[in-house]
């Protein structure tokens, strides 16, 4: 695998006899904290840890301390470490929402890997949007680079239950909202369900990229799914350490390793995970950073059928924990080659491939991960929809409920398509404010529809589409309706929701055109849904919205906010920034 030993691009910086005023000048700053010269033009690899965790970022805050065995391994393997801070993006405390953040941390980040002298570069990852945002940016830079989870917090439990973060949430609202679980009650739920240090234990959007990104071979084995306190999760740290200055020397690089058959490795994991439904933007903006043509369709062909093996909340009923002592992410890999699912071929991390990586791996425990006769699904995947209302939206079978199945689909008279009323919301917080009022005389057959939920409606996207229904619903057991929308929801919510509908109301997309009461058609079977409204009717909307100047949505609050709506593509373009695409490899080999 050891390539000739290639010039270090961080002697230009730190040894260039041609430049010596250069030389100095970038030399003397790093030596006034107590690096010495000879260390840093000895050769030895620089290698970066890119900082995730802080006091603002919870779920990443083990990085904290993880660096320090990082470092470790680094100096152990014969490298220089230099760690610095990435952008925060915690998932449940940046306003109005952290995806906002995703394309700004990627943007700085790609400066620091190509501005300052580099190598390679640790990404300590961990919450949801913490791992696209560093693959993206080791992908458009393309130096050595090697991922590092901080790993999923213990299993929570809450009296004598367990209790998974966010999906507790999810479940607690309605229980407070039909007055089953007062104020104290819902705080103490909430509390139980995190129970230590690391991010969502559930296989929300966090436990989805970190596996993925294990599985598109830029992590070491097993190295997704240890929980945060583990004596292993130290240990992996410093084995990362020591791998990146390998990485370096071998020049091994992320448009190595991240291939066309990577992705659809990633895709089809995705689908036995029961994975988050935010998985298909983050993994498409990874691919088109690195320039790989994956289309939203591709989830559907690749993912659709492949059943699902991962028994966690929301869609089963363990946790991260028991995830990884089941097997983790080689076991799921290992029983889907058996189907000769995985390409097994693709370059990882590790200097091996992932079939070799995952060779006679499978379940350790045959509940959490199961075989394929024992599948908890048969087709786990998503459905990509499209109509009259969007271009493309996806639904996450793995989540629809026996309750829903049999409401909607297996109905005899007509198996595959059921019909609804419409009833709009623009906007959360215009959900938020009428969901409950009775005027708007929300039933059974009613469909929810939430828009100006977009990248560019409500900056970055709002996870939104899983609508609780109203109050008087609920107390007549009602849980679910069918929610559709041109926002995202949360990995941890099991809701039955059309969603990432592309393009959204705020570019002109159909449901822009959506009114209270249009009558809807989902036929899941066709991937079609439709409002049922004559083409002159639309056609009158249409200009009706265009002599109005356009879907009305709410104004930048900063100035990022205005930046990025200015330059962002839809959700099924995997809301990168137009502009940084064309920007590949920038580092050349
Ligand atoms: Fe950070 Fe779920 S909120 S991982
Ligand atoms: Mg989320």
């Amino acid at each position: 695998m050891t390539k000739n030993k290639p010039q270090l691009r961080s002697r230009s910086w730190f040894d260039d006899p041609d430049h010596p005023d250069m030389t100095a000048l970038y030399l003397e700053r790093y030596l006034n904290y107590g690096l010495t010269r000879e260390e840093l033009q000895s050769g030895k690899p620089i290698i970066g840890i890119a900082q995730t965790g802080s006091d603002l970022s919870p779920c990443n805050r083990p990085h904290l301390e993880l660096a320090k065995r990082i470092r470790d391994g680094i100096r152990d393997a014969g490298g220089i470490a230099m760690e610095f801070p990435v952008h925060p993006i915690q998932e449940t405390g940046k306003r109005p929402t952290a995806s906002l953040d995703r394309n700004l941390a990627y943007l700085g980040l790609v400066e620091i890997l190509y501005g300052y002298p580099l190598d390679g570069v640790v990404l300590t990852v961990g919450c949801d949007k913490t791992t696209p945002a560093c693959l993206m940016a080791a992908a458009t830079v393309d130096i050595p680079a090697i991922v590092l989870s901080g790993g999923p917090m213990l299993n929570g439990y809450s009296g004598g239950r367990l209790c998974g973060s966010g999906t507790a949430i999810w479940e607690a609202r309605e229980e407070h909202a039909k007055g089953e679980l007062d104020y104290e009650g819902f705080m103490k739920r909430a509390a139980d369900s995190a129970p230590s240090a690391g991010y969502c234990n559930t296989m929300g959007t966090a436990s989805t990229m970190n596996s993925l990104s294990e599985v598109l071979g830029m992590q070491l084995p097993g190295g997704g799914s240890i929980p945060a306190p583990y004596r292993e999760r130290g240990q992996v740290a410093y084995h990362t350490g020591q791998r990146i200055v390998d990485l370096v020397r071998e020049d091994i690089r992320p448009s190595s390793i991240l291939t066309r058959e990577a992705f659809e490795n990633a895709i089809v994991v995705n689908s036995a995970l029961g994975g988050s439904t935010n998985a298909p933007i983050h993994i498409t903006a990874v691919a088109r950073h690195i320039g790989v043509d994956l289309q939203i369709e591709d989830w559907e062909k690749h993912g659709l059928d492949v059943p699902m093996l991962v028994n966690l909340q929301p869609a089963g009923k363990y946790l991260a924990e028991d995830f990884h002592r089941a097997g983790g992410v080689p076991a799921v890999v290992g029983e889907l080659s058996k189907k000769g699912l995985i390409h097994e071929g693709c370059l990882t991390v590790s200097g091996q491939s992932i079939g070799e990586n995952c060779k006679g791996r499978g379940s350790e425990n045959s509940d959490v991960i199961r075989s394929f006769d024992k599948a908890l699904m048969p087709s786990a995947g998503f459905k990509v929809i499209s109509g009259n209302l969007f271009d493309s939206a996806i639904m996450k079978l793995s989540v629809l409920s026996e309750d829903f199945r049999d409401r909607y689909l297996n109905n005899p008279d007509d198996p595959d398509a059921f019909e609804g009323d419409a009833v709009v919301f623009d906007g959360p917080e215009h959900y938020r404010k009428l969901i409950d009022d009775p005027s708007l005389n929300i039933t059974k057959n009613s469909i929810l529809f939430i828009r100006g939920a977009g990248p560019i409606g409500y900056p970055g996207a709002a996870e939104v589409v899983n609508m609780r229904v109203p109050d008087y619903l609920l107390r007549r057991g009602i849980k679910y309706l069918p929610c559709i929308g041109d926002g995202r929801q949360s990995g941890t919510s099991g809701s039955p929701s059309i969603l990432n509908a592309s393009p959204e109301a705020a570019v002109g997309g159909g449901l822009a055109l959506l009114k209270n009461g249009d009558r809807i058609r989902i036929d899941l079977n066709k991937g079609q849904a439709n409002m049922l409204v004559s083409e002159q009717e639309i056609q009158s909307r249409q200009q009706d919205l265009e002599a109005a100047g356009g879907y009305a949505y709410p104004e930048s609050q900063t100035p990022w906010q205005e930046i990025q709506r200015g330059i962002v593509d839809q959700l099924s373009e995997g809301m990168v920034l137009k502009n940084a695409v064309k920007y590949q490899r920038i580092v050349a080999t």
